[in-house]
């Protein structure tokens, strides 16, 4: 058996008996296995463009952007910044912050709306490059596919199926967006960002670390209010983002507040128990909505949308990467994550640190 296989059979089997229940007598209650996040690592386009930049090469102003996104400058990827090369430095710098070695990776999930090939998969490229083995894939759920990952992820580890999971979003919506469309060329920005999660035995209650939960949804019949007019097999279409921008406005107001909520109580918890919202950043201004149903103050929850404009996937790893790096989100708070994207899909994970 070679080592690829080797490795990919050891976390599969474990399901079977996680560690947490190795040496427990027959009767004996198993502690229960947490995801606890354990790094955390971003990767953001050397090249800036503010919106007086982008007011030179498309009809706009830095005024209406601003006014109704909260958008000041986003980072554009370079033609050496694939979403597989921003993935794997943001996985890179979520290992270090772990103090994980490759080795420790059993399974790489990748959210992204924008991979460098149909397949295979960016997460089997960010494998490579890291030479880490068990398995990897990819997962569509445009700008919730952080939230996505995160869920599966947290199940791999809970099931006991993988010790070590990489989950990433990373995305090049500069190379999916209209240029000569003005109502979404300039809400879209670039980047990755990554978590290392580590497999921890603990017991049940929102103070121990790892993720609390996580809750999915997606609703088909929405699918026309935002999405990509094309696909393989169909030349003629050039495969360019479509949104109906009122329309997904009203929808993510009311689906991130009623999630939210719904983590809350499924939790047993309350607003004032969130030390930070960590959303993603699509536009301030559904942000600010979300938060004041909430009843969140401005000051505990963490905006970037106003230098990444909308990095679809990336932005919640993004934005968590920074608010550690800077010192606001610290070990021990519970951070609350919620996104929306096309589908549309949505949901929410609660993450004690
Ligand atoms: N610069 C200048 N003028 C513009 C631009 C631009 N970039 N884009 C559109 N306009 C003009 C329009 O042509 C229109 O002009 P008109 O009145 O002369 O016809 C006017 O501005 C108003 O256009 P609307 O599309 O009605 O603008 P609206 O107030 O709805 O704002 C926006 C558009 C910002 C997209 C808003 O609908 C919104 O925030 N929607 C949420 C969608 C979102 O955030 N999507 C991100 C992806 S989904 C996600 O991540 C959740």
């Amino acid at each position: 058996m070679d080592q690829q296989v080797a490795r990919q059979v050891g976390p599969t089997t474990s399901a079977v008996r996680p560690p947490a229940e190795e040496g427990l007598a027959p009767g004996d209650q198993p502690v229960r296995l947490r995801a606890v996040l354990a790094g955390i690592g971003a990767y953001l386009p050397e090249t800036v463009v503010t919106n007086d930049d982008l007011a030179r090469r498309v009809d706009t102003n830095d005024a209406w952007i601003r006014e109704r996104t909260g958008i000041r400058q986003r980072h554009l990827a370079a033609a050496h910044e694939t979403c597989a090369f921003m993935a794997t430095r943001a996985a890179r710098a979520a290992l270090a912050d772990a103090g994980a070695a490759a080795s420790e990776v059993d399974a790489i999930i990748l959210g992204t709306a924008t991979p460098d090939q149909v397949f295979p998969a960016t997460a089997v490229r960010v494998q490579a490059e890291l030479g880490a083995g068990g398995f990897a894939f990819d997962i569509s759920a445009a700008c919730s596919g952080f939230i996505y990952a995160l869920s599966m992820a947290d199940a791999l580890v809970r099931s006991g199926q993988a010790r070590g999971v990489l989950v990433i979003g990373a995305e090049v919506f500069s190379r999916l967006v209209n240029w000569q469309d003005r109502s979404t060329c300039v809400l879209f920005g670039d980047g990755a960002g990554a978590v290392f999660l580590r497999a921890a035995p603990g017991v049940p209650g929102p103070e121990t670390p790892g993720i609390l939960s996580t809750h999915l949804h997606s609703d088909g019949r929405l699918g026309d209010i935002l999405y990509v007019d094309g696909a393989v097999g169909q030349p003629d279409r050039p495969g360019h983002v479509v949104m109906n921008g009122r329309e997904v406005f009203r929808h993510a107001v009311t689906h991130l507040s009623d999630a939210v909520s719904e983590a809350l109580a499924a939790n047993g918890l309350v607003a004032v128990d969130v030390d930070w919202l960590v959303p993603h950043q699509a536009n301030a201004r559904i942000i600010e909505g979300v938060g004041r149903r909430l009843g969140l103050p401005a000051e505990r929850v963490i905006l970037t949308v106003d230098r990444h404009a909308n990095t679809s996937s990336a932005s919640i790893p993004l934005a968590l990467a920074e608010a550690c790096a800077d010192g606001r989100i610290r070990r021990g708070q519970l951070v609350l994550m919620e996104a929306l994207g096309g589908g549309l899909t949505w949901g929410s994970a609660l993450v004690r640190l």
